[in-house]
């Protein structure tokens, strides 16, 4: 049996894209124990069983996935959209359960297309029922967000103006490589009107604040871009940018 397929024995990671397994074998040196750790640590961690088996109600998944469980929706959307152009589109990156807070979003900013674009097979699969029942303008893929030629081919077919979320996920970019949220992020801006980033305050399991050391992130930001707003709310550093550079 090949490598890829002896990680996937666990059904946490079963439905994660093989380019992301991949990944993670090369940075094991193809060692299965610590391949699955890692993924478990960037991927899987904020499955519990319950999502996995799908045995969850609408409202309460957001409240047991660990980085959305904080979160009050209509307050988190009111803060980021304050100062911003309401988007037709709105991609989430590294999506989680986001798509389940579809109703507190079309409150702030209205009717707008929503993709969720996450590498869990598992949410993506819930939140395509989810859209489907209550016929929604959304829909989930199941990408790795690394993969830039895909990223494009989604993104293109939606309307502008269109604002990026990239909710949480600049650790799990980091993992891959040092550095790749900045190459991400160069990319991604040429693709979307505003994006906005979100930091945990702290890191899961430890209660180590570590916002400073996310400097190297600020300053890169604070050149290329323009940040509109930076706040904490619910535990997490916002950041609204828009991709433009105001001078
Ligand atoms: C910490 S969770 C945050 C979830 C959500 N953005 C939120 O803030 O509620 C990180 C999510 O990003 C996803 N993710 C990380 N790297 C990814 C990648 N390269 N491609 C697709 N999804 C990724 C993980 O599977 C996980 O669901």
């Amino acid at each position: 049996m090949d490598n890829i397929a002896e990680v996937k024995k666990k059904k946490e990671l079963r439905q994660l894209p093989d380019q992301i397994i991949e990944k993670a074998l090369q940075k094991s040196n193809n060692n299965i124990k610590d391949a699955r750790a890692y993924l478990r640590k960037y991927f899987g961690l904020f499955l519990t069983n319950k999502i996995i088996k799908g045995k969850i109600g609408d409202e309460e998944i957001l409240k047991v996935h660990i980085s959305s469980k904080k979160r009050d929706y209509e307050k988190f959307y009111e803060e980021i959209f304050e100062n911003i152009k309401k988007p037709k589109s709105i991609i989430d990156l590294g999506a989680g359960v986001n798509g389940f807070s579809y109703k507190y979003l079309e409150k702030v900013v209205g009717t707008t297309k929503y993709i969720a674009i996450e590498a869990s097979g598992q949410l993506v699969s819930q939140m395509n029922k989810f859209f489907k029942e209550n016929k929604l303008n959304a829909k989930a893929f199941c990408e790795d967000i690394t993969n830039i030629q895909s990223l494009k081919k989604i993104i293109s077919k939606t309307e502008e103006p269109r604002t990026i979320f990239l909710f949480q996920v600049i650790d799990a970019l980091e993992s891959f490589e040092k550095n790749l949220s900045k190459e991400f992020i160069e990319e991604i801006s040429h693709l979307a009107k505003t994006f906005v980033i979100t930091l945990p305050l702290e890191s899961i399991g430890k209660r180590k604040q570590f916002n400073v050391q996310r400097k190297w992130l600020i300053d890169f930001l604070e050149e290329k871009f323009t940040i509109q707003k930076d706040f904490k709310l619910f535990g997490e550093r916002i950041l609204v940018c828009d991709t433009k550079k105001i001078k």
